[in-house]
């Protein structure tokens, strides 16, 4: 699973941020990604009252404060004090993002789904940010560079990625009739 900070602004307006595994992108037009989230979060009880997110995508440098960031309720705890990171207030929705962090999503809360256990938030992209020094010579990130987290469920282990394995929807093409 990929290792997700959604950063939310309480009632009081205090900054919090939440890991998420349950994250995926899930329509390209209109722009949207879905978190699902459990309702014993902090983060789905700020969701019902202020519709916006940001989602940070936190580099293998931030390991250890991205897994605070899942152990620990912002009910009871200030995350960004803990750590030290930076809030920043984004210019597009209602939603704090992490400074230190290299890529994030500007997203405001389009449809709640009530799953069962989960439910899931959907977001409609509104912009995505990233520092300079993770693009690639396409203009978009570069993995290598970002070096997102991995989330392994069944062993509770965070990974970084592998290597280059080939190009997408082209090395398939050779087992295609
Ligand atoms: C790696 C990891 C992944 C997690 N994924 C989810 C998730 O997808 N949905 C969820 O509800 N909680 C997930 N959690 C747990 C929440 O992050 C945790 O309950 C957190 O304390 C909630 O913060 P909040 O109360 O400030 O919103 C995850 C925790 C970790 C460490």
């Amino acid at each position: 699973m990929p290792v997700w900070v959604i950063g939310t602004y309480d009632r009081e307006g205090k900054p919090n941020v939440m890991t998420v595994a349950g994250g995926m992108a899930c329509c390209r037009k209109p722009p949207l990604v879905g978190i699902a989230l459990r309702e014993a979060t902090y983060t789905y009880q700020i969701l019902k009252e202020r519709p916006a997110f940001t989602v940070n995508i936190p580099s293998e440098a931030y390991a250890k404060e991205a897994d605070y960031f899942g152990i620990a309720s912002g009910r009871t705890e200030d995350k960004f004090a803990a750590t030290g990171l930076t809030p920043v207030r984004s210019d597009l929705v209602d939603a704090p993002y992490v400074e230190e962090f290299p890529f994030f999503l500007e997203c405001r809360l389009v449809h709640t789904i009530e799953l069962g256990s989960h439910t899931l938030f959907i977001g409609e992209i509104l912009d995505l940010k990233a520092d300079e020094d993770v693009l690639g010579e396409t203009g978009f990130p570069d993995i290598e560079k970002l070096k997102p987290l991995i989330f392994d469920y069944g062993n509770l282990i965070y990974q970084g990625i592998g290597g280059y394995l080939g190009k997408a929807f082209v090395m398939g093409k050779e087992l295609k009739k």
